[in-house]
């Protein structure tokens, strides 16, 4: 688009891949992509956000840890066959990226800054992370679910007791087919901005 800002062009180009190529950034390029986020607004610099990367078998872990999580909260049990298969699917849509990246609330107590506005904090990280991603020519998916605060999910990560996931954001090449822009609803500014 003709003169318009670099950063509003990458905002509105962005758009999220649910299908991604086995292709994934190395840490050393994620370390590139996340050292810029030392600008998100964060109220009293807590930095109360990190990502874990899960990759090959690690993304297994995270798929039995969902399938525990939804079998804990069934009423009846199922057989040992379906639990069997119900497990297979959770380890196999833990494998539509080869790279995983964890969303971390990492909070600290602070007088200033209660918990929702170091959630907020986290939440603008992960959200810029997906814009350089993109920009990076990476395709992701911020994705999440029921279990997601679940106790197996949060064993998993090895999360300390205090931390809390937003859900993961699944990372990989952009496959060809895809790579056409997406056509969203535009805004309806007189609601999305409003005066007093
Ligand atoms: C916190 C959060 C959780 C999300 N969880 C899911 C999810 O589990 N599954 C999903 O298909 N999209 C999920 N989304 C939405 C996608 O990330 C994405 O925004 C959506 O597919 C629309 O695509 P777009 O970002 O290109 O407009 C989530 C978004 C956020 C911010």
């Amino acid at each position: 688009m003709t003169g318009m800002q670099p950063a509003l062009e990458a905002i509105r180009a962005r758009r999220s891949y649910s299908k991604v190529t086995p292709q994934a950034p190395t840490t050393t390029e994620l370390q590139t992509l996340i050292a810029p986020l030392a600008s998100v607004a964060d109220h009293a610099a807590l930095r109360p956000w990190r990502f874990i990367e899960l990759r090959g078998d690690a993304r297994d872990g995270l798929g039995f840890a969902l399938a525990e999580a939804a079998a804990a909260t069934r009423d009846t049990p199922m057989s040992a066959d379906r639990e069997l298969a119900h497990t297979a699917k959770f380890v196999s849509k833990a494998q539509r990226a080869s790279l995983i990246l964890a969303i971390v609330v990492s909070p600290r107590t602070h007088p200033k800054a209660p918990l929702w506005e170091q959630e907020a904090a986290a939440s603008g990280a992960a959200h810029l992370l997906g814009l350089a991603l993109h920009e990076a020519g990476w395709g992701s998916i911020w994705r999440s679910g029921p279990h997601t605060r679940s106790a197996p999910v949060h064993r998993a990560h090895r999360l300390a007791p205090e931390e809390y996931l937003l859900g993961w954001l699944y990372i990989g090449g952009i496959p060809g087919e895809e790579a056409r822009p997406k056509f969203r609803r535009p805004l309806d500014l007189d609601r999305a901005l409003t005066a007093l």
